[in-house]
């Protein structure tokens, strides 16, 4: 065309994954809860609806205050996003110049090379070993941002605290530690932002909170870092319904709770269940998991689940290939999946003992 910046006419874009306008579908594709959200939500967006004709909060105050309250730093500390993502925006907006370097380990969430691409920004990708765990002496120390997930997607491991410590001791920039799946992991690094001046912890209301559609992210770093973020945000950048609708979900932290309890004690489930049926499952922090085939074709089993109304997440990619990242279900839906997996590749449904393999490409 011309006129649109090189940098974007060149680029693909990210690519999220698929949301169907029917309803019909088994929907293990982008780590949604299978839960509603808590009940108060609901009421705290009927009331919010009568306010709409007026501007939200810029500040977000009163939910940055609930936020500082729940982790006990400051509200100073804090910022809120449509979204994680959004967060990630300012993130790239206020430390990354043209051409600098960013990097993250991957395979990884593929928006932070997205940002870079929007940026202009130099990504370095820098490979997790095997067992994905990271060599921190591996993260290019002229970095002025690093991306981790962690837990990571699409792997669903871990990083230990130590890890990523030793990747804020040694880079030029900030570290983002990126924590949206973390109320489904063991341990979290709130800890890291507190003992790093250049550590920002991200964390997203999307995934343990049922709130994808809603909208809502928020960021914790040392003050100077947050004023700075704040000057390159979009000046609304949470909705009403969102302030409203947040505030009363962080307001009901029980609630939150139990649907991760029935996540993870699914995870076991659907970890099993795939093991049986011939997979290699990394073991999960998240609230889904990589399952990995050295049979049948991982990009065939997707498409095969699809035509069966099951979506998950297939990633062309060399290392991500053979596998299948699936998001955790209710219960019935992860039932539904083995069943339609194990007849997918011949196999006979598990009833708690040994799935037996047929012919992988028969
Ligand atoms: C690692 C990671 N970070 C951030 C996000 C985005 O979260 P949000 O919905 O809060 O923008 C996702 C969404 O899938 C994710 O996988």
């Amino acid at each position: 065309m011309g006129i649109v910046r090189r940098a974007i006419e060149r680029m693909e874009g990210y690519r999220p994954g698929e949301q169907p306008s029917d309803g019909k579908f088994i929907k293990l594709n982008t780590n949604e809860n299978p839960y509603p959200p808590s009940p108060r939500v609901r009421e705290a967006l009927a009331g919010e609806a009568e306010r709409l004709q007026l501007y939200p909060d810029p500040l977000a105050e009163a939910l940055r205050e609930r936020i500082a309250g729940i982790h006990g730093v400051p509200k100073e500390r804090v910022i809120a996003g449509n979204g994680s993502d959004d967060v990630l925006t300012m993130v790239m907006r206020t430390f990354a110049e043209r051409g600098d370097p960013v990097a993250s380990p991957v395979p990884t969430y593929t928006l932070y090379e997205t940002l870079c691409g929007i940026q202009g920004a130099r990504y370095l990708p820098v490979p997790y070993r095997e067992d994905y765990s990271l060599d921190p002496s591996a993260v290019p120390a002229r970095a002025k941002v690093v991306f981790v997930a962690n837990p990571n997607s699409p792997s669903g491991t871990l990083l230990p605290a130590a890890t990523l410590s030793a990747i804020a001791g040694r880079i030029a920039g900030v570290l983002v530690v990126d924590e949206a799946y973390v109320d489904f992991a063991r341990r979290d690094c709130l800890d890291l932002a507190r003992r790093h001046e250049n550590v920002i912890i991200l964390r997203s209301l999307s995934k343990s909170f049922s709130l994808a559609g809603l909208r809502l992210g928020y960021g914790i770093a040392r003050e100077e870092i947050v004023s700075n973020l704040r000057k390159v945000k979009d000046s609304y950048n949470v909705s009403r319904l969102a302030l409203a609708g947040g505030l009363a979900a962080l307001g009901d932290l029980p609630w939150m709770r139990e649907n991760v309890r029935k996540v993870v004690a699914t995870r076991r489930r659907l970890t099993a269940g795939l093991q049986r049926l011939g997979f290699g499952v990394l073991p999960s922090e998240a609230n889904f998991v990589l399952a990995c085939t050295t049979g049948y074709p991982a990009r065939q089993i997707h498409e095969l689940l699809k035509r069966k109304r099951i979506l998950v997440r297939y990633y062309d990619t060399p290392r991500l290939r053979d596998c299948i990242r699936v998001s955790v279900g209710t219960d019935e839906e992860t039932e539904a999946l083995l069943v339609q997996i194990a007849e997918i590749i011949g196999a006979r449904i598990p009833t708690g003992g040994k799935a037996t393999r047929g012919n992988p490409h028969g």
